[in-house]
């Protein structure tokens, strides 16, 4: 008797607990305009942190430092051509390991809405896509074209089962899950290519999970990006009225809980144009508004981080984004807390229930000071060891991906086919340059071709001079259509009215020439040839310095200060820290983590500067310094009356 009843207490609990929701549950109550949680009414307030932006030993740190300011959720994207770089070789390990971020989220005390793409935009090289879907030359990307659609099969083979775990419904952190990503922005509309993304999705994930779209929060965006069995949800910043801005998604999803997918804490910069603000009172009082209506809300930056390396995308017309991807975010690009944070961390407490306790703080950072720069060879010296897989011969040039490389510089070299004794012009027709031309000939800068905005040069040289193009991709086209973004001279070139013909192209691995430290100081005998005063040909630098003694806590994290230097790319022991510009702006510094420095060896940094260091008699130095500079006044060298990105119609 009393063994059957504890059956029956057991079974009775096992049945009410259910019905409450005991095993994980996370839905979309249509009735209510709200999602549920394990049965109860559940509003999200969450932040967008790119693990891909952040080094792995401080993501803790930047988690910890949002569930502090009280959100109860994080956003990612998952970038496609940061974890398969070579067809079918897959990268989740360091900064690459995806399921040690969804774990620690999870440890921390924050759910996950996961933006899996495969199309991310995201200001990252070609909006997520691997450059080398571009192998088909005629390939349109983000659409049923058999050939994308069979790549994006084989990489959601991967990484759906691979997150399945990670499901709210599973016991991990992640709620709710995006497809692609706003595909009402995008000319093709191609409703069977959302369709199949969804049976995609669904056949990997599951039926329960609540998939969704974002889009802009414009009817005009909906139509194209949202489809049946998705749960459309608007994107829009603090300058919209709240009220109007989720109309569209009404109208589109009559019924559930109101969503803004992307709320923009600040925004994105460009090279050569202002440094992107938005005030914290700004952004407090329109979260306030959207937490007061019920609506859920992402904060898209909580963290902007950084772009490493080659990753940065671009805007058409042709801008490239900076290093940096702090985006006036609530914590800054090295993970500081802000006026903007603490701002929006009052604005939730109206609201919800915000952690009691310390907030990890800001990081220190260390001014290491100036190092001493040696210059190394130049690019068309180190050939031998920048260029393991040897050139290549073609009549017309051929494109980056033509020879199998995706990011960096390609040099191509040809010879003058006639005497040019007169300034003799070197064209490119209209965007034949993908992205900037570094020109000399024997040896001797001449001059730099600009995607759309340098077309022509003049050069002078006697037949069979040696034409060195050194041809620098400054970032795949992350938004919009020209997102299918070859790189390289993408057009002939014309010296006069003659076609240049009979190249030799130079793919060239620098990366791993800098980690190996092949790079030597230039020989002796090859003197450089007098270059005239504003250029010289692209070369590398090197230096190194030595984290003092005796001071507590070093490492710490750093910036690096070129003042003296004109564009280019660094390394630190190996690391590619990315590209500075400071004769554009308006970036002047770049972030430096301190999981990159070394206090058992002296620090190596190696300098490729492409257009020429204004060091004039001094030795020429860089400067590792305590604090950003990101808004510097911009020096455009061209006009910029133009606009570059619809979304900021939407701010
Ligand atoms: C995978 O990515 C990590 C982090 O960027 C990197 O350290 C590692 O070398 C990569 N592994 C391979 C095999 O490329
Ligand atoms: C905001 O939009 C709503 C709905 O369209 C409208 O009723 C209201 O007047 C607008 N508020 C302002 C301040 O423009
Ligand atoms: C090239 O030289 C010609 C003749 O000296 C001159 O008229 C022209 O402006 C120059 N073009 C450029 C782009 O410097
Ligand atoms: C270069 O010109 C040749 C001959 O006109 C043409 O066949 C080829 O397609 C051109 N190449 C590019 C990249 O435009
Ligand atoms: C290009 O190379 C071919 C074959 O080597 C040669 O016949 C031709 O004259 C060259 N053209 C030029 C412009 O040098
Ligand atoms: C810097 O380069 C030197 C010489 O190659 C090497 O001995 C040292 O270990 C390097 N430093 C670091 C931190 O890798
Ligand atoms: C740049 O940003 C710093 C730090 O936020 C600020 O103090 C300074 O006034 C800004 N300068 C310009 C030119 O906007």
């Amino acid at each position: 008797m009393l063994l059957l009843r504890t059956g029956c207490v057991l079974l009775l609990l096992m049945l009410f607990g259910r019905s409450l929701g005991e095993s994980p549950s996370f839905t979309v109550d249509y009735q209510n305009d709200c999602f549920r949680k394990d049965g109860e009414k559940f509003q999200y307030i969450s932040g967008s942190i790119h693990y891909n932006r952040i080094p792995r030993v401080y993501w803790k740190d930047r988690l910890l430092k949002m569930y502090m300011a009280g959100l109860n959720a994080i956003q990612t994207y998952v970038p496609w051509n940061y974890h398969e770089e070579v067809p079918g070789l897959y990268n989740f390990s360091g900064d690459r390991d995806l399921e040690h971020f969804l774990k620690l989220a999870q440890d921390v005390g924050l759910l996950v809405i996961l933006r899996p793409g495969p199309y991310i935009c995201a200001e990252w090289d070609m909006g997520g896509l691997p450059a080398w879907l571009l192998k088909k030359k005629d390939i349109v990307l983000r659409s049923t074209d058999p050939d994308y659609i069979a790549a994006v099969d084989k990489w959601m083979g991967k990484l759906l089962p691979m997150i399945k775990p990670y499901l709210y419904q599973n016991g991990g952190p992640i709620i709710t899950v995006q497809v692609e990503n706003e595909y009402g922005s995008y000319f093709a509309c191609d409703y069977n290519y959302m369709r199949h993304l969804s049976k995609l999705f669904r056949s990997y994930l599951g039926d329960e999970v609540v998939l969704f779209t974002t889009d802009g929060a414009g009817l005009g965006y909906l139509k194209c990006g949202s489809i049946q069995d998705l749960y459309a949800t608007v994107d829009f910043g603090p300058g919209a009225n709240v009220t109007a801005a989720f109309e569209p998604q009404r109208q589109v999803q009559p019924h559930g809980p109101l969503v803004n997918s992307e709320f923009y804490t600040g925004w994105l910069d460009h090279w050569g144009s202002r440094h992107s603000v938005v005030s914290p009172t700004q952004v407090a009082k329109a979260l306030s508004e959207m937490l007061l209506m019920g609506a859920n809300v992402n904060l898209y930056m909580f963290i902007g981080g950084t772009n490493f390396g080659y990753w940065n995308g671009a805007n058409t017309p042709y801008a490239a984004q900076p290093t940096s991807y702090d985006y006036d975010a609530p914590l800054t690009e090295a993970g500081d807390l802000t006026e903007k944070y603490f701002a929006i961390r009052e604005v939730i407490k109206m609201y919800s229930k915000v952690p009691e306790g310390p907030i990890p703080p800001t990081t220190p950072k260390y001014a290491y000071g100036a190092v001493t720069m040696k210059k190394l060879q130049t690019v068309s010296d180190a050939l031998d060891v920048l260029s393991l897989s040897g050139p290549v011969k073609s009549i017309h040039p051929q494109t980056f991906i033509d020879l199998n490389q995706a990011f960096g510089f390609m040099l191509y070299r040809t010879t003058l086919p006639m005497d040019c004794t007169t300034p003799t012009p070197l064209s490119s027709p209209l965007n034949g340059v993908h992205d900037r031309a570094y020109v000399s000939v024997d040896g001797l800068a001449v001059g730099i071709l600009e995607r759309d905005k340098v077309l022509s040069i003049n050069v002078t040289g006697k037949a069979g001079s040696q034409v060195d193009i050194l041809v620098e991709n400054m970032g795949r086209v992350n938004y919009g259509k020209q997102i299918n973004d070859f790189k390289g001279l993408v057009s002939n070139l014309t010296l006069g009215a003659d076609l240049l013909t009979n190249w030799t192209m130079y793919s060239l691995s620098i990366d791993e020439a800098v980690m190996k430290g092949l790079l030597g100081e230039k020989e002796l005998a090859l003197f450089d040839p007098p270059q005239p005063a504003d250029l010289s040909p692209p070369a590398f630098y090197g230096g190194s310095f030595v984290i003092p003694d005796g001071i507590p806590d070093l490492p710490q994290d750093t910036y690096i200060k070129l003042s003296s230097w004109r564009k280019g790319q660094i390394w630190i022991n190996g690391f590619n820290v990315g590209r500075y510009w400071p004769t554009r702006g308006p970036q002047m510094t770049l972030f430096v983590p301190a999981n990159i420095l070394s206090t058992a060896a002296p620090n190596n940094v190696t300098v490729l500067e492409l257009e020429g260091a204004l060091c004039g008699s001094e030795p020429c130095t860089v400067e590792f310094t305590n604090t950003p500079i990101l808004n510097a006044t911009v020096q455009s060298d061209y006009k910029q009356h133009r606009r570059l990105f619809v979304k900021e119609d939407l701010l």
